[in-house]
């Protein structure tokens, strides 16, 4: 039974791809919209209720600060990294207006809950927000890379020991979108136990 509601959250779920960090434009998401993102997040399934993940907002002011963790992160793997390579590194952290990184916990709790349950927690909840801002008509991106769980961008977010940074999400306004990649089709994914 194909319902409108169920179309139209088709489409936005089509209509969303990956923007790479330097292609989001300002403005960014406001804070009603940063909210309204959140919010989605707080929906996702979560074995146990202990909501295993938390996200931390980089504002603009802190990106120095992230840039810096960024070359202290590639200084400390690679000794011999060129000047242009830690540039590019300090760069990235100046990308896109709206900048979030995902962290998952792995505090013990009651009922226990494997780290691949609260993997997929903190998926969902990526992908509430994902949706809810290309609802808003907001382009999002995620990034990941080498020194997601460096010494000095643990530091600069302060986390804690059972904690691990998973990706950075980032918001902004896309002016041109790539064509749609091609999706599989649930007959490639689906099979029936027989
Ligand atoms: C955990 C995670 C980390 C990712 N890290 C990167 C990354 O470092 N660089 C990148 O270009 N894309 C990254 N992506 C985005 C994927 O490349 C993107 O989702 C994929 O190409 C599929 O495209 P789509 O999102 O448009 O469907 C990441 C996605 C996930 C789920």
């Amino acid at each position: 039974m194909r319902t409108d509601a169920a179309e139209l959250l088709l489409a936005h779920m089509r209509a969303r791809s990956h923007v790479a960090p330097k292609r989001l434009e300002a403005p960014g998401p406001n804070a009603d919209a940063l909210n309204l993102m959140f919010s989605a997040a707080a929906q996702a399934p979560d074995h146990g209720r202990i909501r295993p993940w938390r996200f931390i907002v980089i504002p603009q002011e802190k990106r120095e600060a992230l840039g810096q963790a960024f070359v202290q992160a590639l200084q400390a793997r690679d000794a011999k990294a060129s000047q242009a390579e830690l540039n590019t590194a300090y760069d990235k952290a100046f990308r896109a207006p709206c900048l979030v990184l995902a962290v998952l916990s792995h505090v013990p709790s009651e009922p226990q809950v494997p780290t691949h349950e609260r993997l997929v927690s903190l998926g969902c909840a990526i992908q509430n927000m994902l949706l809810m801002a290309q609802t808003l008509a907001i382009g999002s991106g995620i990034t990941s890379g080498q020194s997601m769980n460096a010494s000095s961008i643990r530091e600069l977010f302060k986390l804690h020991i059972d904690e691990e940074c998973v990706c950075y999400l980032a918001f902004g306004h896309v002016t041109a979108y790539k064509p749609q990649r091609t999706r599989s089709e649930p007959a490639a994914f689906v099979s029936v136990l027989d």
